[in-house]
């Protein structure tokens, strides 16, 4: 399966991920480990882009400059990246850096310090950097000015000239992956593109007519696959997915429950796979971690916490995975392993997150919710700050006034219903398991609806007043079978007043005075409402809707492709990471229509 795309800059192996610039590298990152920016910036005299492609193989430019021509190449295969300028134009400089990972560059010092970056220089062409165990050669087919910092190591080179990259866990293995690309930087890319055509050859075949949605289905299968990795780690045992090796460079718990549905239709083994060091990495309390770090020294920086976990977790959608995965293929020993662990993380939310015990869960930190900067939680961030102790009594480590959020509780009663179609097989009561789901169904229905409004909505916990904001987390109850029937009809309606924007769906309803079209949580829209929603429309029966909602969807993202973080509900334009991984739900969307005739 050909794929070629205009005007794509980013390009990924295993851990290594780059973003060219419009002259040379911008951004190498190597996991949670390095990122150097820029890695390489041509410098030379009148420098034009003449032409650029982008496919399997790498990335290629023509630059005309200084009375001359050059040639870019760049390429990337599992841990190694190579990049090449040739050609006759003289005066060219290349600059670049080497440095360990960091969130802003004011903390590159700290980021240092953090994970015990030190550098060495073997030659005038050679620099291996060192970062929390984790070795970056770099290699120059030509000597380099180096000035060796305490953070960062800065190069200076005079083109033509070849630069590779490659990392490992000792540095005479990074050493010799670099060298290895040096000598034959067309055998990267021949193996990527190797690897990366078989893969896609194996993905199903496009189900829709038209052309460019044929082109999305293409570029999303390129997508998921291309962010999957693996590391030797003592945690991250199990390759998984990134949701995108140019932003988000470690796993996350929902992230990787949604690349397991869409994987799930490509090899179920490999959806099975991708859950399975969350599994792993569940806590003796029977928390399973939000999210789980490469490097120490990020979870050190970011959660100021001696782990590869913070105190977290995030929306249980793990179950609603499984049972996709169960569903496809039935397998006794992975249904065992999901069946305990996520009894255990039921129980974990019923004891750490329900302190009123009223069998509706609490997020109380705004990162554990997924949506970190809704505007759900501004009221509850607000309360917290006038009186944090007051919420960390029940909660110790809360953020924010605890919510019982719509969305969390829907996908707690569907975890609790899966969990009771499997306890009989493992010594486990259905019954409770179904009592339990009722409870919790039964609570949403009475304490989120708003009868006026014709709404669901988040309450807070400590009284179970309303937190007065529409969002589509509302439609999970639809995606979750609670809403009644009267209940969905008023949804549908919001649907289209509230959440029918350019791009739906605004992750806050457009008579919001708070509505941000580009805001992050605040109003941008996400794949990952659209599959819910319109999976919830499809099981009440709201076809037309359902296939207003996917067909409206497909057109922007098929315009490119592109298959972003979000995207501005106001105008469709992508924003966010670029290639990221739950964005390829709408994958499912499109099977799911096309078998229904909708595209
Ligand atoms: C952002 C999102 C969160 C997601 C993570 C990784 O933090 O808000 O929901 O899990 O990125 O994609």
């Amino acid at each position: 399966m050909a794929l070629a795309l205009h005007g794509k800059r980013e390009l990924c192996g295993n851990l290594v991920a780059v973003v060219m610039g419009s002259a040379g590298v911008e951004r190498l990152f190597f996991g949670e480990f390095f990122r150097c920016e820029p890695f390489a910036l041509v410098k030379a005299e009148g420098l034009r882009i003449l032409t650029e492609t982008w496919d399997l193989c790498g990335f290629k430019r023509v630059f005309a400059c200084s009375g001359g021509y050059l040639r870019e190449e760049a390429a990337a295969c599992g841990d190694a990246f190579v990049y090449s300028l040739s050609g006759s134009a003289r005066g060219v400089r290349v600059e670049g850096s080497i440095a360990p990972s960091y969130w802003s560059r004011e903390q590159l010092a700290e980021a240092a310090r953090l994970s015990g970056f030190r550098a060495e220089i073997p030659d005038p062409c050679t620099v291996v950097a060192h970062s929390e165990g984790f070795y970056l050669a770099v290699k120059l087919s030509a000597p380099a000015r180096l000035e060796v910092g305490e953070a960062e190591v800065r190069f200076e080179v005079s083109g033509p000239l070849t630069i590779a990259a490659a990392g490992a866990r000792s540095s005479s293995a990074a050493l010799n992956l670099a060298e290895e690309a040096l000598g034959d930087p067309l055998a990267l890319s021949g193996r990527r593109a190797e690897w990366l055509s078989g893969a896609l050859a194996r993905a199903p075949p496009p189900p829709a007519r038209e052309r460019k949605v044929r082109e999305l289905w293409r570029y999303c299968w390129y997508v998921l696959l291309s962010n999957q990795c693996s590391v030797d780690h003592p945690v991250l045992r199990k390759p998984f997915t990134m949701p995108s090796k140019y932003v988000f460079r470690h796993q996350w718990l929902w992230d990787s429950a949604f690349h397991a549905i869409a994987l799930s239709a490509y090899d179920v083994e490999l959806a099975k796979e991708e859950l399975l060091n969350l599994f792993h990495a569940q806590k003796p309390d029977g928390r399973i971690p939000h999210e789980i770090f490469l490097s120490k020294a990020m979870c050190r920086a970011f959660w100021s916490l001696d782990d590869y976990s913070p105190r977290t977790t995030q929306p249980p959608v793990l179950a609603v995975a499984v049972e996709r995965i169960l569903e496809r293929r039935f397998d006794e020993e992975f249904a065992k392993l999901a069946y305990e662990s996520l009894a255990k993380y039921d129980r974990w939310f019923s004891e750490r997150r329900d302190a009123d015990r009223d069998g509706l869960a609490a997020y109380i930190d705004y990162l554990e919710s997924g949506w970190d900067d809704s505007v759900r939680w501004d009221g509850a961030r607000e309360k917290f700050v006038l009186d944090p102790s007051r919420y960390r009594t029940a909660y110790p480590e809360a953020r924010m006034a605890p919510v019982e959020a719509v969305d969390l509780n829907c996908l707690l009663y569907l975890q609790r219903l899966l969990l009771s179609k499997l306890a009989p097989r493992f010594g486990g009561s259905a019954e409770a398991w179904r009592r339990l789901a009722e409870a919790t169904a039964a609570k949403v229905r009475e304490l989120m609806w708003d009868e006026r409004s014709g709404f669901f909505y988040d309450v807070y916990e400590e009284d179970h007043s309303k937190v007065p904001v529409k969002t589509p987390a509302a439609f999970l109850t639809m995606f979750a079978g609670i809403a009644e029937r009267d209940q969905a009809e008023r949804l549908v309606e919001h649907l289209y007043s509230d959440f029918w924007t350019t791009f739906p769906l605004p992750t806050v309803s457009r008579d919001d005075p708070k509505y941000d079209p580009k805001g992050y949580w605040r109003g941008r829209s996400w794949i990952n409402l659209v599959w819910f929603t319109y999976c919830g429309l499809v099981k009440y029966g709201f076809a037309s809707a359902a296939r207003e909602l996917a067909a409206k969807v497909v057109e922007l993202m098929a315009e490119g492709p592109t298959c972003s973080e979000n995207y501005d509900s106001s105008t469709g334009k992508p924003l966010g990471a670029s290639d990221f991984g739950w964005s390829t739900l709408i994958l499912d969307v499109i099977a799911d229509a096309a078998n229904r005739g909708w595209i």
